[in-house]
């Protein structure tokens, strides 16, 4: 009985009020739609929208993205941030070519093995793009459940999320999977949000433990947020006219494969490498420091200039290191804050 009464619930609400255009919502593919449901991880809908929409005039279908370079799926990510879901996508795209003909798996024991896809990932692209019957938990379905069910928690906690998964498979609707999802998805984004939730118009609130307790604050419990570490970097821009000098990041961090400007954790360690290439310190201007959130940490950013009217011999592009033409840029992952610095230099260009 709570199984029809839930997801009946939902599929109404849906019917009148769920999102039905969204970008990768027209001419559905299981290729969109896990473009889309990868780049919904842990990104809001509003960021997605241009990026999305970019991606697929570039690489319309997984036949384009087969012959793509790691490069050209970076240059397309750029800003969007947690770039690890750009390397599994291309690291999907090999795994398709070779062992599935280039053909986007439908089986659900195929797609969840593709990097960066797990059992909610896998749900939500076969049941939005098939309708195929596998229930989603992402943070908005857990959200809805926790309050609706008055369960005491925390999140993270491994038991809640296997009891979570227990309650969805009993209540996913075996007809209009896709619908049902797509609806708990949007419920969990507009109406039972975070903070404030809107209770009065929830579809749900008739039998929601969280409202009849006027409680949501409880469900799920918070954990206490610590502040997030402060780190410091200085970046090293050397101008050449219209160019700019980027290097290949190596290590294994946030922006392996990105391209960045030389970067050092101290002010002393970018003066002595200025020294080593024979680039008078004196000429360096600093431009205003800035600060970048990422989700563990603050980055905070020191960027020196210097202009160089010649350019030294050490600066030869390699594959690792090029000049960047602002006019004419060159397909490559930026991070964020390089781009920031970018988008500054793109003003006055000549
Ligand atoms: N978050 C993850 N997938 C989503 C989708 N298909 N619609 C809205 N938000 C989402």
């Amino acid at each position: 009985m709570t199984k029809y009464i839930f997801s009946q619930l939902v599929l109404n609400w849906y019917h009148k009020n769920g999102r039905k255009d969204l970008p990768w919502q027209k001419n559905k593919t299981l290729y969109t739609v896990w473009i889309s449901e990868i780049m919904l991880q842990q990104t809001t809908v509003k960021s997605v929208i241009p990026y999305f929409k970019k991606f697929i005039s570039s690489f319309p279908n997984i036949k384009s993205l087969n012959n793509s370079q790691l490069d050209d799926i970076l240059y397309l990510w750029s800003g969007l941030g947690y770039y690890n879901r750009a390397k599994n996508i291309y690291k999907s795209a090999q795994i398709i070519k070779n062992e599935y003909k280039g053909i986007f798996p439908d089986q659900f024991l195929d797609v969840i093995k593709l990097p960066g896809i797990g059992r909610s990932t896998a749900g939500a692209i076969l049941s939005l793009s098939l309708n195929f019957n596998y229930p989603i938990l992402d943070g908005n379905v857990k959200r809805i459940l926790i309050r609706y069910y008055g369960i005491v928690g925390f999140l993270k906690d491994f038991r809640i999320e296997k009891k979570l998964w227990n309650i969805i498979e009993l209540i996913t609707p075996i007809h209009n999977t896709g619908k049902f999802n797509q609806g708990m998805m949007d419920i969990g984004s507009s109406i039972c949000i975070s903070k404030n939730p809107a209770c009065k118009i929830c579809p749900l609130n008739r039998k929601c433990i969280a409202y009849i307790e006027q409680k949501w604050e409880k469900y799920p419990l918070k954990t206490i947020k610590k502040n997030s570490p402060k780190k410091k970097s200085w970046f090293i821009i050397i101008k050449f006219k219209n160019n700019f000098w980027l290097e290949k990041n190596t290590d294994k961090d946030i922006w392996k494969n990105l391209f960045y400007f030389p970067k050092f954790n101290d002010k002393k360690t970018a003066l002595i490498w200025l020294k080593e290439k024979k680039i008078n310190i004196n000429k360096c201007e600093n431009m205003i420091s800035f600060s970048h959130k990422f989700s563990h940490f603050i980055l905070h950013i020191y960027p020196i200039i210097i202009k160089l009217n010649k350019v030294p011999k050490f600066f030869k592009e390699k594959s690792t290191s090029i000049w960047y033409n602002l006019k004419n840029p060159q397909h490559i992952g930026l991070p964020q804050p390089v781009q920031k610095i970018l988008e500054i230099f793109k003003k006055d260009i000549s």
